[in-house]
C-alpha cells in the first residue's frame, strides 16, 4: 500500500472513531463564507490539528475545523477553512482532504471560494457558478506516481464541474429568485493579487473570475470520481478594473455580506441532491 493510501486510511479511521456520520455531500467553505458551518445541526466538530496527516489552514477567514452534521436534514461534511498552495503546502497536502473524503464515501463535493471578478458585467457580491477552469498554478496535484486506488493516470477533465450538478444549482437559484452568474474560474498561486496586465490576459482567455484555490481540489476530486460543483463569491473586481487597490479586508467583508445568499443557495442545492 502506498504511503498516501495508508495515511488516508489512518485519517479515515480517526474520523470514524469521532463521528457516526457517513455523508455523501462535502462542502468546502471559502474565504469569508465559513458561517455556513454555523447552520449545521447536531454537529460533530474535529479540529484539523487533531486529524492525523491533515495540515492546518493559516489563511485569514479560515477556521480549520471539519464539521459533520445535518444541513436541511441531510448529512454533510463541511471544511470550515481550506488549505492553499500559497501557504507553502504541497499540492499533495492541499488535496489530501479530498482523498480522505473519497475514502469516507463522499459522492458530491461543493467547492466555494472568494474570487475577483474579471467579467465586466459582474459586480462585487455576485455569486458565480463555475462552468470550467483554467489551471494557471503551474502545478498539477496528480503529478508524481499515480495512486491507482484513487484513479487513472490521465484523468479526463471534460466535465470537471458536473453538468447535472450545475443544472441543480441553476434551478436552486431560480427557485430562490437569485441571480447566479456563470463563468470560467482561473486559478493563480497567489499570494500576491494579479496585475492589471494579467487580468486583461485572463479575460482574453475567456476567464470570468480569478482566485487562489479550488482548481487543485477539483482535479483531485475528478481523479477519484467525486462530482464537483463550484461556486465563487465575487468579492471584488479584479485588478485594474476599478481605479483602486485590492485589499483582503474588501474580500472578507464582501464575502460576509454575501454570506446569507450563499448559505440560502447551498442549502437549497443540498436539499435537491
Ligand atoms: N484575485 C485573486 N484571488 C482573489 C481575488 C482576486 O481579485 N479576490 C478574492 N480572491
Amino acid at each position: 500500500m502506498s504511503q498516501l493510501l495508508q495515511q488516508t486510511e489512518e485519517t479515515v479511521a480517526y474520523i470514524r472513531s469521532k463521528t457516526g456520520y457517513k455523508p455523501e455531500i462535502a462542502i468546502v467553505l471559502g474565504s469569508g463564507l465559513g458561517q455556513l458551518g454555523e447552520q449545521l445541526q447536531h454537529v460533530d466538530a474535529i479540529n484539523y490539528k487533531e486529524l492525523p496527516h491533515w495540515k492546518s489552514s493559516t489563511a485569514p477567514g479560515h477556521n480549520g475545523r471539519l464539521l459533520f452534521g445535518l444541513l436541511d436534514g441531510k448529512e454533510v461534511v463541511c471544511m470550515q477553512g481550506r488549505l492553499h498552495y500559497y501557504e507553502g503546502y504541497s499540492m499533495e497536502e492541499i488535496t489530501y482532504p479530498v482523498r480522505v473524503m473519497a475514502r469516507l464515501g463522499v459522492k458530491n463535493l461543493l467547492l466555494s471560494n472568494a474570487a475577483g471578478g474579471i467579467n465586466l458585467d459582474f459586480a462585487p457580491g455576485d455569486l458565480m457558478l463555475i462552468t470550467d477552469h483554467i489551471n494557471f498554478m503551474g502545478k498539477n496535484p496528480l503529478m508524481g506516481p499515480n495512486e491507482d486506488a484513487f484513479g487513472v493516470r490521465f484523468c479526463d477533465m471534460s466535465y470537471a464541474y458536473q453538468p447535472s450538478l450545475r443544472k441543480i444549482a441553476l434551478e436552486a437559484a431560480q427557485e430562490l429568485g437569485q441571480n447566479l452568474q456563470q463563468g470560467v474560474y482561473v486559478a493563480t498561486t497567489g499570494p500576491s493579487y494579479e496585475t492589471p496586465a494579467e487580468i486583461k490576459m485572463f479575460r482574453s482567455w475567456g476567464a470570468s473570475a480569478v482566485g487562489m484555490s479550488t482548481v487543485p481540489e477539483t482535479i483531485a476530486a475528478n481523479h477519484c470520481g467525486i462530482n464537483v460543483l463550484g461556486i465563487s463569491c465575487i468579492t471584488n473586481m479584479a485588478a485594474g478594473i476599478l481605479d483602486q487597490p485590492l485589499t483582503e479586508e474588501e474580500v472578507l467583508l464582501t464575502g460576509e455580506k454575501s454570506g446569507a445568499a450563499f448559505q440560502a443557495l447551498v442549502t437549497r442545492i443540498v436539499r435537491k441532491l
